[in-house]
């Protein structure tokens, strides 16, 4: 092989690189977006963002996140986006959604703002089902009266298909004349495809209230943490919820109960998010406080295996920066894996909401920016096991918990942390040969790699050496935005 070719190939390669990240799809920026785990993929579905003319609204999307090998929040991220061939039949913001149908392949999708081309829908609540294996949406035809199309929810599901969707509010952008905040429980049976309330259920119930988190223990407890309340059904007298009066809801007996939980009581929020352990943990990330600032501390846990629950509030390593509001979070194994959301530090008028992904190890409550974690799938349906409370995802913001089959794999240890913040854009500008996200690029770096072995061969003859300035050592000029 003479230099001249190698040299072509090196500018190939340099080529192939660069369209192969300029293909890669990164989603834009959002907040209320809709998640949920289906085997080893995050689907997101709608959210706000910025549309095309540069106006902002709630939008159709449909993309996933595969989480089946490991990825960088640097690198590639593993994005796929289904928008053009399968998106939502509506445009939707603060939807919820369950997992159901044969191999818990399909999404059951309602509730939040819908909107199609020119107007908000119905008041009713629609039920939309996508078969991630055919990537086709339906409406379904459900039995019983569904309650008025919601928003600020979140739902939570049990292991016989009862998904459970409490409070709530109505107003002009969910299709009312009226606002009206709720405080009732709804049952939807994603197996019988019917709709009941709950008769007893505002026996002892609580206030009517919005923006809580919904988390389905493994005795068919489901935890309401923050959020917002009020004793008005017009909600025009609204306080935040505290952190220390924890209502509990039992499914087996349709009881309410209100827990004071003991511990270092975290502050008041909205628009955080709440995933469950397996040893019984809640871990509460992010939000509004009052005045629409952080949250704090962003990160609380509440140990959900003692009786009362106890309040702590770990020590974080690396933590991330900018804080979120309305973001996504799903715990795979150790990993809880954040995407999007509103920036609430925001210092710049630019732009508030974010595409970065974030990912905390809940063993140690350190902060990481690669997964390392390899969940034996590409058959992703049926490969990994939900648990036995996949929970929810909801409006404000997103929570789904699984476990990891025991068969997991864990890839040695490889994290290294970027820079003093866990949280790395996606959209920067990616660097040459970094871009090990997808198979192309890991084929086009392992040719890099032997004809870099090979090119060793010809230093020597190698006169020009400003020829590639840089081509070996780019991936050092890493991604440092957000401070
Ligand atoms: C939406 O608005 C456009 C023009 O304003 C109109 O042509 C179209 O029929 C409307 N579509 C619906 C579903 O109302
Ligand atoms: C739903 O009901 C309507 C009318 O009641 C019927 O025309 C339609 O075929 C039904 N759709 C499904 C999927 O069963
Ligand atoms: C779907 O998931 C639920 C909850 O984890 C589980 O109880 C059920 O057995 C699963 N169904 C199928 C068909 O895998
Ligand atoms: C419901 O069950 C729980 C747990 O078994 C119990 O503590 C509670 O008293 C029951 N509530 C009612 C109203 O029966
Ligand atoms: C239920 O969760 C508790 C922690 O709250 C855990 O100790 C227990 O093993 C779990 N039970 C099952 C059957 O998973
Ligand atoms: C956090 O760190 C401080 C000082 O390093 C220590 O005193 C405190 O106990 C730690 N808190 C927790 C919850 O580990
Ligand atoms: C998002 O953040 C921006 C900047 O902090 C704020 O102005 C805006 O109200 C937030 N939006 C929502 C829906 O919270
Ligand atoms: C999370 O941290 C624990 C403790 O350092 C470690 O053993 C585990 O491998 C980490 N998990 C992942 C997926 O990196
Ligand atoms: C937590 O675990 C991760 C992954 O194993 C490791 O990189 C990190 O150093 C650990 N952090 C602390 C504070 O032990
Ligand atoms: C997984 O799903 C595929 C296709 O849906 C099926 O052929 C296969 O038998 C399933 N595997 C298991 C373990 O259920
Ligand atoms: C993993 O699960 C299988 C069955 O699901 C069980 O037989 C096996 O003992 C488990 N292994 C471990 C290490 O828990």
């Amino acid at each position: 092989m003479s230099f001249r070719i190698f040299h072509s190939f090196l500018l190939y390669i340099l080529f192939f690189n660069l369209i192969t990240r300029i293909d890669s799809y990164t989603p834009s920026p959002r907040y209320f977006v809709n998640s949920i785990l289906v085997g080893t993929k995050i689907y997101f579905l709608g959210g706000w963002s910025k549309n095309s003319d540069g106006t902002e609204g709630c939008q159709n999307s449909v993309f996933y996140l595969d989480l089946s090998a490991p990825f960088d929040t640097r690198n590639n991220i593993p994005w796929t986006d289904l928008t053009s061939t399968a998106g939502i039949p509506v445009s939707t913001c603060w939807q919820v959604s369950a997992l159901g149908g044969p191999d818990n392949s399909s999404i059951y999708a309602f509730g939040g703002m819908m909107l199609d081309k020119n107007i908000t829908l119905s008041v009713d609540t629609t039920v939309y089902e996508f078969n991630t294996k055919t990537q086709q949406w339906n409406t379904l035809n459900i039995s019983g009266t569904p309650p008025k199309r919601r928003k600020e929810i979140q739902i939570v599901q049990d292991n016989s298909g009862k998904v459970y969707m409490f409070g709530g509010l109505i107003n002009p952008s969910t299709g009312s004349t009226k606002t009206r905040w709720f405080n009732d429980m709804n049952i939807l049976d994603i197996i019988g495809m019917s709709w009941s309330k709950v008769s007893n259920s505002k026996h002892n119930a609580p206030p009517l209230q919005v923006d809580y988190t919904a988390t389905m223990l493994n005795n068919s407890v489901i935890v309401y943490i923050g959020g917002r309340q009020t004793t008005s059904s017009s909600g025009k007298i609204k306080n935040y919820r505290s952190m220390e009066e924890i209502w509990t809801y039992d499914t087996k007996n349709a009881s309410w109960i209100l827990v004071t939980a003991i511990g270092t009581v975290p502050g008041v929020r909205i628009g955080h998010s709440a995933v469950l352990a397996s040893d019984g943990r809640i871990i509460v990330f992010g939000g509004y406080d009052h005045n629409f600032s952080p949250a704090n501390p962003e990160l609380a846990v509440l140990d959900s295996s003692t009786s009362p629950f106890q309040w702590s509030l770990p020590n974080v390593s690396n933590p991330i920066s900018p804080a979120l509001a309305y973001h996504s979070a799903t715990l795979i194994g150790d990993l809880m894996i954040v995407a999007f959301g509103n920036v609430t530090q925001q210092t710049s008028t630019t732009s508030d909401a974010t595409s970065d992904i974030y990912i905390l190890n809940i063993s140690n409550y350190t902060w990481v920016t690669s997964t390392d974690t390899k969940i034996p799938s590409d058959s992703p349906i049926n490969d990994t096991t939900p648990t036995e409370n996949p929970s929810l995802s909801t409006s404000t913001t997103s929570t789904t918990s699984t476990t990891i089959p025991n068969d997991t794999t864990q890839a040695p240890s490889t994290t290294t942390m970027a820079s003093s913040s866990g949280a790395i854009s996606s959209h920067t500008a990616m660097v040459l040969g970094a871009s090990i996200g997808s198979l192309s690029s890991v084929v086009v770096i392992v040719m890099f790699a032997l004809l870099f072995l090979r090119w060793r061969k010809f230093k020597r003859i190698y006169a020009n050496k400003e020829a590639y300035p840089g081509v070996l050592n780019t991936s050092s000029t890493a991604y440092h935005q957000y401070k």
